[in-house]
């Protein structure tokens, strides 16, 4: 009794049993149910992705197509979300936006308490994937102070997104295919990545046996803190402070000096080149030769190449992670920097749902309520005010 291991931040303690998502940081792997994460990016799609993640398998023809049937009809939002979304000020971030709307949709979902009946938890499943990018959408659009676009459900999960962001005129919005391809790739590569700080903020929370749209927006909430979803901002921020490929000695030498990080490099568990940077790296180009190169990719490029040579970063095992390109896609796509990690929730969605189904079936599950090791005083006698003062 009385007796508590210390270990702020649970670096070294497994708060669970999971088979979802499987990471060797030494050696670079990362695995969705044991499916190489190339693979699932190369060849899969998000949907299927998001089916593997919440099933534990991948599906069959008639179960794939029934559960894209299932996440397109349920793509609308409530008429009532909307005027909740419009009631937000013309500046409010994206992110709180999802946060507070994804909340929402508990009221509109109240049987979404009753955790216990698995029909019952897959449908709500199936609205929060399907309803994420409305949501998402909508928080754009509202900053950029133009009317909401509905789902157009004739078009794919990743086309309809883009739909519902840049959808100027009553003509469908058409978006390039290999835009669509290389924004479905994005959200596979997020989609979950075991227990980082949002995925632990979904299970503790739902821990409680709280409904999933209330745990989901807790993730949105550890997600929007910039030591989770925003190192790609900074990295943007970073290049274009650095500016031309001549100041990169000199960024490098203040970055072993210790005046900065280089940001976008490093991982808490990947000692190794992050295999989701490999193939961001790769869906630059793609992107690119639709929209034209973002000239801050020639910077990022020298940049990696001289860090991995330089013994700081090798010797520290300092390699890029997922946000050191990723960043310079979505400004390719127009998105500005606020929109990042919107993107980065719609792609996780899935993953925060798998850890939580996982969590709503697991026996050995108690809910969440680490130790502490107490500092501060005990047994004080209190002196009421007329007294002390
Ligand atoms: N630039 C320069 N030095 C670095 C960097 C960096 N980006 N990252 C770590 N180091 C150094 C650090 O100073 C330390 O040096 P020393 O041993 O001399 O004290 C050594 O490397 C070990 O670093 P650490 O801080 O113990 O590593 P950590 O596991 O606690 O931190 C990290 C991981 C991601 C917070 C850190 O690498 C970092 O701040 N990177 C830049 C921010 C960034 O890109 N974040 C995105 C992470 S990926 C997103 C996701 O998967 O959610």
């Amino acid at each position: 009794p009385g007796l508590a291991i210390y270990d702020p931040g649970f670096v070294n303690t497994a708060s669970c049993r999971s088979a979802v998502t499987f990471i060797d940081g030494e050696k670079g792997i990362l695995e969705y149910r044991g499916y190489p994460i190339e693979q699932l990016a190369e060849s899969s799609t998000f949907l299927e992705v998001a089916y593997l993640l919440i099933n534990g398998a991948l599906p069959s023809k008639a179960e794939y197509e029934q559960w894209v049937h299932d996440i397109t009809y349920h793509t609308f939002v409530h008429e009532n979300v909307k005027s909740f979304m419009e009631g937000f000020r013309y500046d409010a971030h994206p992110m709180g936006m999802l946060m507070a709307s994804v909340g929402a949709l508990s009221t509109f979902y109240p049987e979404a308490g009753v955790i216990g009946d698995a029909d019952n938890r897959m449908i709500q499943i199936i609205r929060m994937i399907a309803k994420m990018p409305t949501l998402g959408a909508w928080s754009f659009r509202n900053a950029q102070g133009k009317p909401f676009v509905y789902p157009d459900n004739e078009l794919s999960y990743t086309a309809n997104f883009l739909s519902m962001l840049f959808k100027m005129s009553e003509s469908r919005y058409e978006a390039d295919e290999r835009l669509v391809k290389a924004l479905d790739t994005l959200f596979i590569l997020h989609a979950d990545h075991e227990q980082n700080c949002s995925a632990n903020a979904v299970r503790s929370v739902g821990s409680s046996q709280v409904d999933p749209y209330s745990a989901v927006a807790a993730g949105i909430g550890a997600l929007y803190g910039p030591l989770h979803g925003g190192a790609n901002e900074a990295v943007l921020r970073m290049l274009r402070r650095i500016g031309s490929k001549s100041e990169i000695p000199a960024f490098i030498e203040g970055v072993k000096n210790g005046n900065e990080k280089l940001m976008g490099f490093g991982h808490r568990v990947y000692k190794n080149y992050d295999p989701r940077a490999k193939i961001i790296k790769k869906a630059c180009d793609d992107v690119f030769d639709v929209t034209g190169v973002n000239p801050l990719l020639e910077i990022a490029q020298e940049l990696e190449k001289i860090a991995l040579e330089d013994d700081y970063f090798v010797s520290r095992k300092l390699y890029p992670n997922v946000d050191f390109y990723s960043g310079l896609i979505y400004e390719a796509f127009q998105f500005p920097p606020e929109m990042f990690t919107v993107l980065f929730a719609i792609g996780r969605t899935p993953g925060w749902l798998a850890q939580w189904l996982e969590l709503t079936q697991d026996k050995e599950q108690k809910i969440a309520r680490p130790k502490q090791i107490y500092t501060g005083d005990r047994g004080l006698d209190f002196t009421p005010r007329d007294q002390r003062w």
